[in-house]
């Protein structure tokens, strides 16, 4: 005798009929449910600073691809966050841009009253503004050292104290911290401390906000093609950089925005108090 069980023939047809419903069920619920879902942004308002260039005006065009409102900020460069702007509203999403030195506590709070005076408030705050000054410990200016302290640090602080204040149940954090916390290169010692004190906020802040279905995050991302990190390099020293990832290229901005969005999205929520690293493999 084999082990073969003698089921009835009518059983089993009965069985697979059942069975090849349930599975054309939910085949169509699947398609339903990809056609009906909203845009994750569809109603929603983010705020990403440092987003006149870069990783921040790739997040904001993409977070305005997704259907959220959005407000730009800059610290300086006005003609670009307002380009960034005109991008947005020339592909049909909505945008206004603020100017405000992240690092000074009432310039912070006049940029979210300004998004909130714009859109009636914010469900994703994407803290982004930063600077990068290199130097080995004994030639790292005095002056260099604290505008990072005082834009990376406590900028960041100062804008995710305000999205813990206004950021509406259900929304999403992110800080901009960097893989180069992994990396610990020669000469990103003060920098790479700044951006280490992003996964400690959000990891905090996180915890801070039980209850309200908020997710918090620190973004990390590997070497990513701005002029924040070209300046002062060779293309030999980038090349260099490209090599040594397995994808043997270095990041655009594009690919940050693309997690970012992801994080923010509905399927990013379970996702909370984490650093997560986009470097290509990198580190
Ligand atoms: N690029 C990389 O390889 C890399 C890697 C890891 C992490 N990150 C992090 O990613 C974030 C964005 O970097 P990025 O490469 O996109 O830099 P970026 O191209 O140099 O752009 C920096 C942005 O921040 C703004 N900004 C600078 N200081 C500011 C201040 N005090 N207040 C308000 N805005 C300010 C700039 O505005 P203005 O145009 O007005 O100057 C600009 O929009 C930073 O936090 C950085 O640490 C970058």
């Amino acid at each position: 005798m084999s082990g073969q069980t003698n089921i009835p023939r009518r059983a089993v047809l009965t069985a697979m009929a059942t069975a090849s419903a349930a599975l054309a069920a939910g085949a169509a619920r699947a398609q339903t449910t990809d056609q009906a879902r909203p845009t994750p942004g569809q109603g929603k308002v983010a705020l990403v600073t440092g987003s006149s260039r870069g990783i921040g005006a790739a997040t904001a065009k993409r977070l305005a691809r997704d259907g959220y409102a959005v407000t730009v900020n800059c610290e300086k460069n006005r003609d670009l966050a307002a380009g960034v702007v005109r991008d947005i509203e020339a592909a049909g999403g909505s945008a206004v841009w603020v100017q405000a030195d992240v690092s000074d506590p009432s310039a912070v709070l006049r940029l979210f009253e300004e998004n909130e005076r714009a859109f009636g408030g914010v469900d994703v705050v994407v803290s982004n503004a930063g600077i990068m000054r290199l130097a080995p410990f004994s030639n790292m200016a005095d002056a260099d050292f604290s505008r990072m302290v005082d834009v990376n640090q406590k900028g960041s602080f100062y804008v995710l104290r305000e999205a813990a204040r206004r950021v509406r149940d259900g929304g999403r954090i992110i800080a901009l911290s960097s893989s180069i916390t992994q990396l610990r290169s020669p000469t990103y010692g003060p920098y790479a401390a700044t951006k280490a004190a992003q996964d400690l906020f959000a990891n905090v802040l996180a915890k801070e906000l039980e209850g309200r279905m908020i997710s918090v995050n620190a973004m990390a991302p590997g070497v990513v093609n701005t002029t924040l990190f070209t300046d002062g390099k060779t293309p030999e020293q980038i090349a260099g950089f490209a090599a040594r990832t397995p994808h043997k290229r270095i990041g655009e901005p594009s690919d940050i925005a693309d997690v970012i969005a992801a994080l923010c999205s509905g399927d990013g929520a379970w996702i909370n108090g984490q650093t997560v690293f986009a470097n290509g493999g990198i580190v």
